[in-house]
Formats: structure tokens, sequence, C-alpha cells
């Protein structure tokens, strides 16, 4: 893989489509992947926590979301002292940033990075299989060949899904790492899909209202169709 094509998956996300909307499950599971392990290192800094209450998005309850806030800390203004400090987060705080090992943030990975970029970088594949920003982060956590090399000082991992084919990220999933409420599949493959379906959400909040927007507008516009179509017979019927 090294200098050569990325090898990326085109997994099948239940938002692709024009009527694909997010699987608020897939969401919720994602959320935990993300939680328990990616949290580790990286941050979603433009995600606020209240925003997991949101329909069409993970749909937490109320009472979910503050449970969930409740295990947050996040570093922040004390309005009493007037200095910085950690605080347990509230629904309103966003994710907190992570930078400590130079991770990027994640708030919106999946729509900085493309899958799918050929044949000859004509981007056309984008057109067929869509952006492949989820199948990417995906096809990252899979892409893992076990090869090790250090360089400069830092151990980087052969990755087939990585441009350059060397990460620095050490391989962050496993099978079984972690457990699902739903009883669904905790392999490598099934939790890394999960997790991406979640970073999309993350970076696309409001897809379904995109799409619902969308589909109104093209029910409109075919109406509007029908109607032009007939006025235009009755304004010319006299002439013909
Ligand atoms: C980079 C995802 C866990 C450390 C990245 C990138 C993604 C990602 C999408 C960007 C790759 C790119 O630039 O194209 C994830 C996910 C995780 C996870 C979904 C959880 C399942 C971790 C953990 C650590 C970590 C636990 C630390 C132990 C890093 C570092 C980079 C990185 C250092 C920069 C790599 C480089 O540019 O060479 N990660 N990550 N990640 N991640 Fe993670």
């Amino acid at each position: 893989a090294a200098g050569g094509e990325t090898e990326i998956t085109d997994y099948a996300f239940p938002f692709e489509g024009p009527f694909g909307t997010y699987d608020q499950n897939q969401l919720q599971r994602g959320l935990k992947v993300y939680t328990e392990v990616c949290a580790a290192c990286h941050g979603l800094k433009f995600v606020p926590i209240r925003t997991l209450g949101d329909e069409g998005g993970p749909a937490f309850s109320e009472d979910q979301v503050k449970a969930y806030a409740d295990l947050i800390e996040v570093y922040k203004l004390d309005e009493d002292t007037g200095e910085y400090d950690y605080f347990t987060a509230t629904p309103t705080d966003h994710f907190p940033e992570n930078i400590s090992v130079g991770a990027p943030d994640l708030s919106l990975m999946a729509k900085a990075r493309a899958g799918f970029h050929g044949p000859a970088n004509l981007g056309i594949n984008q057109l067929v299989k869509g952006m492949g920003g989820p199948e990417y982060i995906a096809s990252l956590l899979m892409g893992y060949t076990g090869e090790e090399k250090e360089q400069a000082g830092t151990i980087l991992y052969e990755n087939t899904a990585f441009p350059g084919g060397w990460i620095s990220m050490a391989p962050p999933l496993g099978d079984g790492w972690v457990e699902f409420d739903d009883g669904s599949p905790t392999d490598m493959e099934s939790a890394s899909q999960d997790v991406a379906a979640f970073l999309m959400w993350t970076a696309e909040p409001k897809l379904a209202a995109r799409k619902q927007m969308g589909l109104t507008a093209v029910i409109m516009l075919a109406v509007l169709s029908v109607l032009l179509y007939l006025t235009n017979k009755r304004i010319w019927a006299p002439v013909k």
C-alpha cells in the first residue's frame, strides 16, 4: 500500500442514497465506541453534547443526555473565580477537545476525508459511490497490516487505507473490545462501521432534514411541471 492506491471498502451505510437516514441504534453504538476508545486521544470539539438528543441523530432522551454529560469532564471558565478549571459537563457544553497526543479532532473528519477518487483521480467513483468519508474511517480502522517501523523516534503502523501507507495511530480497535446493549455484533469490522456512522453524524447532523427538504422540493417541482404543462396546452389551444 505504501505510496500506492489506498484500499477502501465500499461499506453499505443506512444513511446512503436519496432516502437514507441514520440508524439511531447504530449511532448510539458508535458513540459508545467513540467514548470508550477514540476519546482517549481524539476530541469532538464542534459537537454540543445536547445534540445527542436530536431527532435524526442518536435521539437520546433528556435523561440519557444528562447521564452522558455527567460522565464527561470539560475544561471551562469558572464563572465564580474567573479561572479555567475542570467541571462535569452539562448538555450545553461541547464534547471536549483532545490534543494530548496530536490526534486530529474528529468532529468533521467524515467530511474532511474522501474514500473514493478514481479512476485516475477523476472523481467518478465519488458520483457513483459517494465521497466515502465514513468508508475511509471504517477502512482505516480495519486497514492495519501488523507491520510497524520506527521513524524519527515515532512508531508508524502500516495501514492500507491511509495515504502514504504508514500512520502514527496504533491500531485502536479489536474484536469484542466494545460491548453493545442492543446485542449487536462486537467484531472489529462491525464496531468500525458503527463508529464511522457516528462520525458521519457528527460531521453532518442535519442530513435527514436536508434530504427531507430535497424530497419536498422535488415533489413541488413535479407538481409545478404538470401545472405548467396544462397551462401551456390551454394558452396555445386557440392557435392550433
Ligand atoms: C488519526 C480515527 C482512536 C491517535 C486518526 C484519523 C482518524 C482516526 C479518522 C485521521 C487519519 C487521517 O488523517 O486521514 C480514530 C477512531 C478511533 C481512534 C475512529 C477509535 C476507534 C485513537 C486512539 C489514539 C489515536 C485511541 C491514541 C492512542 C491518533 C493519532 C492520529 C490519529 C496520533 C494521527 C495519525 C497520523 O497522522 O499519522 N484517527 N482514532 N486514535 N489518531 Fe485516531
